[in-house]
């Protein structure tokens, strides 16, 4: 018999180990990824040279943008906006800032959160950002919170950036994470927060295998309720 496929959500702050999990979840039960980030990002990349306070223009180009993923073997989710693949060039520290930025103008919401909902229409998928569990999904089968310190989650940024060949401080990095979490957590839209019936997992003192093992026992057992 084949087992039924559910949808999970996946929230945390930058840093708290989402896109890893993410990743393996979908790799393990062959779900699609879909990566909200990656799509407030390229929203954000192409804003670079646009007005933020003309919101026409960036609402005219969210509606006309329309994301693809694909996770390949090597664990890496690829991104394209209208068939161009934007994977690599909007993981910059200066796209993270403009992404938090943009994130918090309503119309881009809007047209970002229709597509994340029509994305997850065919269930079996896993999708990761900040407000999975409290708006884009509410109904998701099962929903995570992730959490760590700042200074964890710093370190595995920095990681992250200097692979990209970013040369970061460690300080700098928690400034600008602080910076964002505040940002992703105040804003009067659809802000950072842990939805009600979400399980809460703080990776600060986990490696990333125990994680995937805490979360993939709780699937499996939403996924057996449902046989
Ligand atoms: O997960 P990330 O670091 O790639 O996200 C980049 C920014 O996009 C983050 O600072 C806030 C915003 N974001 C959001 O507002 N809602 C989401 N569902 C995902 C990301």
């Amino acid at each position: 018999m084949t087992k039924p496929k559910i949808n999970v959500a996946i929230d945390g702050p930058a840093g708290a180990g989402k896109s890893t999990l993410a990743k393996w979840i979908a790799r393990h039960y062959q779900y699609q990824l879909i990566d909200t980030g990656a799509m407030y990002r390229t929203i954000a990349f192409y804003t670079d040279n646009l007005n933020l306070s003309d919101e026409a223009d960036i609402e005219e180009l969210c509606l006309e943008s329309h994301f693809k993923f694909k996770l390949m073997p090597d664990l890496s989710n690829l991104v394209w906006m209208n068939d161009r693949e934007m994977s690599h060039n909007i993981r910059s520290a200066r796209v993270s800032q403009l992404a938090s930025q943009i994130s918090k103008i309503r119309k881009v919401r809007v047209a970002l959160v229709a597509q994340q909902r029509i994305l997850a229409d065919a269930k079996g998928c896993v999708m990761e950002g900040r407000d999975i569990g409290t708006i884009v999904l509410p109904d998701a089968d099962i929903k995570f919170f992730m959490t760590g310190t700042v200074e964890v989650r710093a370190k595995r940024r920095l990681k992250d950036l200097h692979e990209l060949g970013e040369t970061s401080t460690l300080d700098e990095v928690m400034e600008s994470i602080k910076h964002r979490d505040h940002q992703d957590e105040t804003r009067k839209i659809s802000p950072l927060k842990q939805a009600h019936d979400a399980i809460l997992v703080d990776t600060t003192l986990l490696n990333i295998k125990d994680v995937f093992c805490i979360l993939r026992e709780k699937i499996d057992q939403v996924i057996s309720q449902l046989n």
